[in-house]
């Protein structure tokens, strides 16, 4: 009944909220809003979506604004025969997006990688390939009309020296797999966000000025392009400074698309020492503060939430603890904290 009062007291003089119900709806995604950002979110598997303590984590709206299907919308789960596509897993994470009130990022329909070996070794010539691409982006886009925010329709068209890598896709069409790739998406779905997306391309270098060429090109053949995703799969303690990360994506913004950052994580050697884990509370926090600096930074996507599921471990050898929270699902109060300080304020009312 007294705390009842309070509250009625509280609200008759302007505070629309009690500190309890703050501290409810407070959280990574909660200040990114406040900030002004569309999401923070992170990414997601179907393997992990039967650990019940994870799921509740993922669907915390205060945290997660936004899932990304990390593997479930590729080429190979989704088209793993030709014509034959095979939506049940992709379906059950934009359901559960649904479900919880997040967004999506769909990612991604063009990659070098996850291919099935029908594609990779049918010696198909450029006129069937590009109908084999077309084919394969009008089917699944339209699948998923409406229910993505954006789609990674590239991925990881450039070399670490930011020529042009080696695919079936470019080794087969050349450069225009691009923009053919783009405008079929936009047939399918003229209102969803177009992204290309890459890593290393948080700082201005040969590959970021490859991608920068990238998005003139795809305008050059009239097609639409809305936004460059930046992966940001960074190193403790040699991410690039805040100012570098801000610079770099003002460079795309000016050729008049958005930026995203798309999947964030920050690894170390393991198990990892104090001092790393203090250097990657401010690692993380120099990245937010660059999205949030930077107005047409949309949001920000990190590459699961907890080390319990994260790729690093399996992929770079003695190297993990890359996430927020660690094996046990439990927070990492300094990163964590971290985070939502760059953020700013926590959301009112
Ligand atoms: C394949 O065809 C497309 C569309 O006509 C064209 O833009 C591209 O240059 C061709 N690629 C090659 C290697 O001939």
């Amino acid at each position: 009944m007294l705390a009842i009062v309070a509250t009625l007291l509280l609200t008759a003089a302007g505070v629309t909220s009690s500190p309890l119900e703050r501290r409810a709806t407070d959280g990574l995604n909660a200040r990114a809003v406040a900030a002004g950002k569309l999401y923070f979110g992170s990414a997601t598997d179907n393997g992990e979506l039967s650990d019940s303590a994870y799921v509740a984590g993922l669907s915390n709206w205060a945290d997660f604004g936004q899932l990304t299907p990390g593997n479930a919308l590729k080429w190979d789960s989704i088209e793993p025969s030709r014509d034959s596509f095979s939506y049940a897993n992709g379906d059950t994470i934009v359901d559960l997006a649904a479900k919880n009130g997040q967004k999506l990022r769909c990612h991604t329909l063009v990659w070098h990688n996850q291919l099935p070996s029908w594609l990779t070794s049918g010696g198909f010539d450029n006129a069937t390939l590009i109908t084999i691409l077309k084919n394969h982006i009008t089917n699944e886009v339209t699948h998923y009309k409406g229910k993505c925010l954006h789609w990674d329709v590239v991925n990881e068209a450039f070399e670490e020296d930011g020529t042009w890598r080696s695919s079936v896709f470019y080794n087969t069409i050349g450069p225009s797999f691009v923009p053919i790739a783009f405008a079929a998406a936009a047939a399918a779905d003229p209102d969803v966000k177009l992204y290309y997306n890459d890593y290393n391309i948080e700082n201005a270098g040969g590959k970021s000025t490859s991608t920068q060429n990238l998005v003139k090109l795809v305008k050059q053949y009239g097609v639409k392009i809305d936004g460059v995703g930046l992966q940001s799969h960074f190193i403790v303690g040699s991410t690039p400074s805040q100012s570098a990360q801000q610079s770099n994506m003002q460079a795309f913004i000016d050729l008049g698309v958005e930026v995203a950052v798309t999947e964030l994580d920050i690894r170390t050697d393991t198990p990892a020492t104090s001092s790393a884990v203090n250097q990657q509370a401010k690692d993380y926090a120099s990245t937010i503060a660059a999205c949030k600096a930077v107005a047409k930074c949309v949001g920000v996507t990190i590459w699961d939430y907890t080390d319990k599921y994260s790729w690093i471990p399996s992929v770079f050898s003695g190297q993990g603890s890359a996430l927020p929270w660690d094996e046990n699902l439990k927070k990492k109060d300094s990163i964590y904290n971290a985070i939502l300080s760059a953020w700013g304020p926590a959301p009112t009312g």
